[in-house]
């Protein structure tokens, strides 16, 4: 029989860019972890706070705006400066987002706690730990969510998507570096469920195993192949 599960999990449709958000955290402890928080911030909060929740911190994936908030297209996304309005927190970065995120988002230095890739942050019995996954930026990170005789989740931000993955020809882009990323998460157990950044496709998660056998970009066997896949020469 399985364990009873402490995890609580929220998947939601943020914005006008297909955005993903999520709530991680545990239902013992009625404490999680925001990601991404951006379009909607309050409408996140509130999602937990339905369930009882606290939202006790912020992950970043990446420093993109449709991610964390700030200046594009000329519209202005709310993101991480108005969580801080709502909640003081603290905001977990991979170390070579910082800068990214403070110039992107407006949040200060001492807002940001940097992380190393394999850094674990722990609510109740649930630990998430940070997969450094450099490729569509420098520092993205991608959340592996771990629990005792549970099966994981995998939150991929723009690392990762189901059938797809993220652009490699923006600036801090680096394609070898995400084939590279993408083999490191392929060695994650075939029970993993992914939660992508985007809702690009039908469905909003799939298993790993399904992802491993339809998702191109996860089935280049070498990286010249991914360089080629991707449009890029090696
Ligand atoms: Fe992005």
């Amino acid at each position: 029989m399985a364990a009873t599960s402490d995890l609580y999990f929220a998947q939601q449709a943020v914005g006008e860019m297909a955005n993903l958000a999520y709530l991680v955290g545990s239902r013992e402890t009625r404490q999680a972890y925001v990601i991404d928080p951006a379009w909607d911030v309050q409408g996140l909060i509130d999602v937990a706070a339905k369930d009882g929740i606290e939202v006790v911190g912020a992950l970043v994936t990446h420093y993109h705006q449709d991610h964390i908030g700030g200046e594009i297209f000329g519209h202005n996304i709310e993101g991480l400066a108005k969580l801080l309005e709502i909640a003081p927190m603290p905001i977990h970065v991979n170390k070579h987002e910082a800068e990214g995120t403070m110039k992107v988002s407006g949040v200060s230095e001492s807002d940001l706690v940097r992380h190393e890739g394999g850094d674990l942050l722990e609510l109740g019995g649930v630990a998430v730990r940070l997969i450094h996954t450099p490729g569509h930026t420098p520092g993205s990170q991608c959340f592996h969510v771990e629990e005792r005789d549970q099966a994981g989740q995998l939150v991929s931000g723009d690392t990762l998507f189901l059938n797809g993955c993220g652009r490699v020809d923006l600036p801090g882009a680096d394609p070898k570096a995400m084939y590279e990323s993408l083999e490191a998460l392929k060695q994650l157990p075939d029970d993993t469920t992914l939660y992508p950044g985007h809702l690009y496709s039908p469905e909003g998660h799939d298993s790993m195993e399904a992802q491993k056998r339809s998702n191109p970009y996860l089935r280049a066997t070498d990286v010249d192949t991914f360089l080629s896949f991707m449009g890029v020469s090696s």
